[in-house]
């Protein structure tokens, strides 16, 4: 089974970025804890701070996986063109956050993705991840 993990702006500073909201755990960490905990699951990560390069992925390659896992940072809140993109992809999507995005500022309660995802995960840091790839896994295996 194929995942496909897009992040978006900002999102490679985790680890060192404001690390009390967004956790200290960094992707490559992630990545081998992926590895580690879904040995099964091939599971690729891509970063991008640039709006166009998540739409041109969302429109040239995330149909190729099983499961996607989006978490667009600050361009949930504002991003009509990647939700527009994303509602063309017909595979199971879940939009992740680090943070608990509605304890927060007013701003960030606002996500344009969510309508076109099949869930929603924030608030627990590097293990949102986790429990996305882990409901992806069991949607997999049960189609
Ligand atoms: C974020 C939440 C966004 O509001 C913020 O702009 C980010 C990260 C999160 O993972 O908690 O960059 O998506």
């Amino acid at each position: 089974m194929k995942i496909l993990i897009l992040n978006g702006p900002n999102l490679n500073l985790t680890g060192k970025r404001d690390p009390k909201v967004y956790g200290k755990i960094s992707f490559e960490e992630l990545e081998k804890m992926i590895k580690e905990k879904y040995p099964l699951v091939d599971v690729t990560l891509f970063q991008t701070n640039h709006e166009g390069e998540i739409i041109d992925k969302l429109q040239s390659e995330a149909e190729e996986y099983d499961g996607l896992v989006i978490n667009a940072g600050a361009l949930t809140h504002t991003s009509i063109a990647i939700a527009d993109a994303l509602e063309s992809v017909k595979i199971p999507k879940l939009e992740v956050h680090l943070s608990h995005i509605f304890s927060r500022e007013e701003y960030r309660r606002i996500s344009m993705l969510a309508p076109y995802c099949d869930g929603l995960i924030s608030g627990l840091g590097m293990n949102g991840y986790l429990v996305a790839i882990q409901y992806l896994y069991a949607r997999y295996a049960n189609r």
